[in-house]
């Protein structure tokens, strides 16, 4: 059995899983995470594995102490720095410009990273004995209620993670409230264990999010998805494109075995592996995103475990210019 109680003992073997790649549940003053080295873009991949989930989420990364931000981030400003100072250890996330050292898997693509700190003995220590941040979604399987007990995570992931910390029930039992600091105006995107009154107190007022995440944001506010600027093609099946005098790169799943009139190609993964290609998947697009191309073609990838996250994105990347301005 994975589950075991937090003992010194135990949390010095998660750290050692941690550091080596693996998957550690532990418990948070809000929910259990199920985390991972959040600079090891493999690991993470298999977060969304476990988790079963159909697309890919940004994740928050946790931070055993306050400085560890700077590792993460560009620019922490004096507004974010008050809320650091205020309310860190605690169920607060913020949203933050990232830096390249963070995977891009960690962040959906995003250029912002989420990151907080949180108010539980045992999230501290595990981090800190895994001497790096561990990126974390709430424990549970797409679909279902976040965990707010090991046994419920026990029971939801079982022999999938490596090791279940049991440090009992979470005091919170409700998410982090997460707020976006990286506009003028600071956005609440989730309200979580934090009350926003709380929030207000100290900086005063900020915006909240209503509605569906996946509609259009207002002007000036960055998206909520990663979406590429130049536009995407799947292609079908014996589909290969010719020559048209365009600059078209190919995002390729395995090595292709044939040419193609191509400026540039990425290959997600050489020996076709669909961790592998989650891991690579955001930066490989981001490159080809920043080549300059007029079409970026790709190749679709088998629709099991991670290559449904992965195929989901794809649509919705290669949707965003069939249809009318402004919808994605
Ligand atoms: O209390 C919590 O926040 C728990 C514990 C484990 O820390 N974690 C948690 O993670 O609830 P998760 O992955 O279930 O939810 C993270 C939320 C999602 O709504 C995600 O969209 C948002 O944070 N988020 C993460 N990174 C973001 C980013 N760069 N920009 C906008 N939203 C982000
Ligand atoms: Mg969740």
């Amino acid at each position: 059995m994975n589950l075991v109680t937090a003992t010194s003992e135990a949390i010095a073997r998660g750290a050692e899983i941690i550091r080596s790649g693996g998957l550690v549940a532990f418990p948070t003053e809000t929910v259990y995470g199920l985390g991972a080295d959040a600079f090891n873009a493999l690991a993470v991949a298999r977060i969304f594995e476990v988790k079963d989930r159909p697309q890919f989420d940004p994740l928050i990364v946790h931070v055993a102490e306050k400085k560890m931000v700077d590792a993460l981030c560009t620019a922490v400003s004096d507004r974010a720095q008050t809320l650091i100072d205020r309310f860190w250890p605690g169920p607060l996330t913020l949203v933050l410009p990232k830096r390249d050292v963070v995977p891009d898997i960690v962040t959906a693509g995003l250029p912002t990273v989420a990151v907080r700190m949180p108010a539980h003995p045992v999230a501290l220590m595990l981090i800190e004995q895994s001497r790096t941040p561990i990126a974390a979604p709430s424990a549970n399987p797409f679909g279902y209620l976040s965990p707010t007990s090991a046994e419920h995570v026990a029971e939801y992931l079982g022999d999938k993670v490596d090791l279940i910390l049991d440090g009992g029930p979470c005091p919170i039992g409700v998410e982090s409230t997460v707020l976006d600091v990286t506009q003028p105006e600071a956005t609440v995107l989730r309200p979580g264990g934090l009350p926003v009154e709380e929030i207000e107190r100290a900086i005063g007022e900020v915006r909240m999010v209503t509605g569906d995440v996946d509609e259009p944001q207002s002007p000036g506010q960055l998206p909520h998805h990663y979406a590429p600027r130049t536009p995407i093609h799947i292609l079908t099946a014996n589909e290969w494109p010719v020559e048209t005098g365009k600059k078209i790169g190919l995002l390729a799943f395995r090595r292709p075995d044939r040419t193609g009139p191509f400026t540039l190609v990425e290959v997600l993964s050489e020996k076709g592996d669909l961790r592998e290609a989650a891991a690579r998947f955001f930066s490989c697009l981001h490159r080809l995103d920043k080549a300059g191309l007029d079409l970026i073609v790709a190749e679709p990838v088998p629709e099991v475990g991670l290559g449904r996250a992965i195929m989901n994105r794809l649509s919705k990347a290669a949707g965003r210019h069939a249809r009318p301005e402004g919808r994605r």
